[in-house]
């Protein structure tokens, strides 16, 4: 992996990216928005102007290829001891689009004044960041790409491009519990090879339809499954008091655990549920809401918030990266000595991310059931991550978009590898940029970015394809954490190369290596 100079060059010399000066960008899209309306009016018939229902829309059957995808249910679950067993799912039927339209209508109208506003800011904030001023990591970010202004995102419709690929998985995958008592028994053999390969688990080699991510189209609607745009719903005080979400845990209303609202004040992780319209192919975009402080990482709900779950998955021995920090759990024993069986059993714990995303596949199979439908997995940053732990687990085509390294939360897990895999079989696709610290795996260091913002981002490596766009070298872009951002990587990057990064395999890649883990067999 190449190491890229952090955030603040030697000289502390700028290079930013070009960026039309504001008063000619506004002109050039207003001359490209009056062409293109003459051109929408002259060509179009009258009728086609109506505003457009949602019920219409769904009667378009589109052509095989032009399929596309619409969010259909957002799936919200609770993280942390207080709200791990809440569990809720909202339907985003033409019903309920309809009833909610108004306030649709406002959220879009709030975005794109504050995009006016965040094109102005834009410029200090990188001077900030550049500078590596903590401030522009609380900047809240709507994360809605340019490319999509003035779509509603609940009801935009995003097209995508299949290919038929071949995915060996567990055959067993889906029978209740087999996953879990996998996983709980290679914990207790520490992983052990030898002893793993005695069970003889069964594998079998699928034919599936993957995303065809040599398609540019195709990748933005990932993108854009992935991006953090949809987070802030429900914010209306009364829309967050109906009682559209239904109960998929153990949510139990009493005078205590009364809020509908819970954990969007805390931590939770969402999945949002996109369909085709034959109901063939299903899309989970997963999104964390933690990773709060990092600009575009997650929402802008929370503040203050724990950020064990990220320290847990990204670093090297439960964040212990100084005398300062408090640790996820007991897992540091000495210099650079850390207890290994802690730290996997703190993965697996149903109150962290891991087991959330477990849950929340589940119950959309229990919708769509994988015999019968493709379920794809995406994300952004932690969310890329959380993906790539659940598409490895289940063999669920994953892309996963500038997350942290997860391969040493993926070991810690213990997921299951198929026998000697060929590499052509990997079915989790990595998209990063050369200019993202995150992504690359430079942000640490006592004075990163990250680290003051209380994250030890500490891994690099990733599992499966690495697909990176090298905007260092084409564009002159230098490493900055607001290239991290996910509306930055659609449309300053993904919609600026014709082409598709290219995929190649993780070279030879190893975390902490100047760490040693130990395990204590009487721990259990
Ligand atoms: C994937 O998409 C690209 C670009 O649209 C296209 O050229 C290619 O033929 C597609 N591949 C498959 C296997 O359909
Ligand atoms: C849905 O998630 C809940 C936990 O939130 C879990 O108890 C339930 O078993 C899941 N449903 C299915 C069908 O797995
Ligand atoms: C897809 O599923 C939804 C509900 O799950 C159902 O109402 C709809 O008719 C299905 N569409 C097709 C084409 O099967
Ligand atoms: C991208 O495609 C456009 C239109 O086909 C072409 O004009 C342009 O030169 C291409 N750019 C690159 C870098 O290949």
């Amino acid at each position: 992996m190449t190491r890229m100079p952090i955030e603040k060059g030697p000289q502390g010399q700028s290079y930013y990216r070009r960026r039309l000066p504001p008063l000619r960008f506004i002109s050039y899209s207003l001359v490209s928005i009056c062409i293109v309306v003459t051109i929408v009016v002259k060509i179009l018939p009258v009728r086609h102007l109506y505003v457009i229902t949602p019920e219409e829309k769904v009667e378009e059957t589109p052509e095989e290829n032009s399929k596309t995808l619409q969010l259909k249910h957002i799936f919200h679950h609770g993280i942390g001891a207080k709200d791990y067993t809440l569990h809720k799912r909202l339907d985003i039927t033409p019903a309920y689009l309809a009833k909610h339209s108004s306030y649709f209508k406002s959220l879009s109208f709030v975005e794109a004044e504050k995009e006016e506003v965040e094109e102005a800011e834009e410029e200090e904030e990188e001077e900030e960041a550049e500078k590596g001023g903590i401030n522009v990591l609380n900047t809240n970010t709507f994360d809605w790409p340019k490319v999509h202004r003035g779509k509603n995102p609940f009801d935009i419709q995003l097209p995508f491009k299949t290919k038929q690929y071949k995915i060996k998985r567990l055959k067993d995958r889906h029978e209740p519990f087999f996953i879990e008592s996998y996983l709980d028994y290679a914990r207790s053999v520490n992983g052990n090879a030898e002893i793993l390969n005695r069970i003889n688990l069964e594998w079998s080699d699928d034919d599936v339809s993957v995303p065809n991510i040599t398609d540019r189209d195709t990748l933005v609607s990932l993108a854009t499954i992935s991006s953090n745009a949809y987070v802030r719903f429900p914010k209306d005080d009364e829309e967050k008091k109906k009682s559209d979400w239904i109960d998929v845990g153990d949510w139990d209303p009493d005078e205590q655990h009364n809020n509908i609202n819970f954990g969007w004040d805390s931590i939770g992780l969402r999945g949002h549920v996109f369909v085709s319209h034959d109901n063939k192919t299903v899309v989970i975009g997963i999104k964390g809401t933690s990773g709060a402080g990092l600009p575009g990482g997650g929402s802008d709900e929370t503040s203050g918030i724990d950020k064990t779950n990220d320290n847990l998955l990204f670093s090297c021995c439960c964040a212990r990266v100084g005398y300062m920090w408090t640790t996820v759990c007991d897992c540091y024993e000495k210099t650079y000595t850390c207890n290994q069986d802690c730290l996997e059993r703190e993965l697996r714990r149903k109150d962290r991310y891991y087991e959330a995303a477990l849950d929340i596949y589940k119950n959309v199979t229990k919708l769509y059931p994988p015999e019968t439908t493709e379920i794809w997995v995406t994300g952004h940053s932690l969310g890329g991550a959380v993906a790539s732990l659940l598409g490895r687990t289940y063999g669920l085509p994953t892309v996963a978009i500038e997350s942290p390294g997860e391969m040493l939360a993926s070991n810690r897990l213990h997921l299951p590898k198929p026998p000697g895999l060929p590499r052509h079989l990997e079915h989790i696709w990595h998209f990063g940029n050369t200019a993202d610290p995150i992504y690359m795996g430079v942000c640490n260091g006592a004075s990163s970015s990250c680290s003051l913002a209380g994250y030890a981002m500490e891994t690099a490596c990733h599992t499966g394809y690495q697909c990176v766009y090298d905007v260092v070298t084409d564009k002159g872009w230098r490493v900055n954490l607001l290239n991290h951002r996910i509306h930055t990587v659609i449309d300053d990057i993904i919609l600026t190369y014709n082409e598709t990064a290219p995929c190649v395999d993780q070279a030879p890649c190893r975390d902490c290596f100047n760490w040693r883990f130990v395990s204590h067999d009487d721990d259990e």
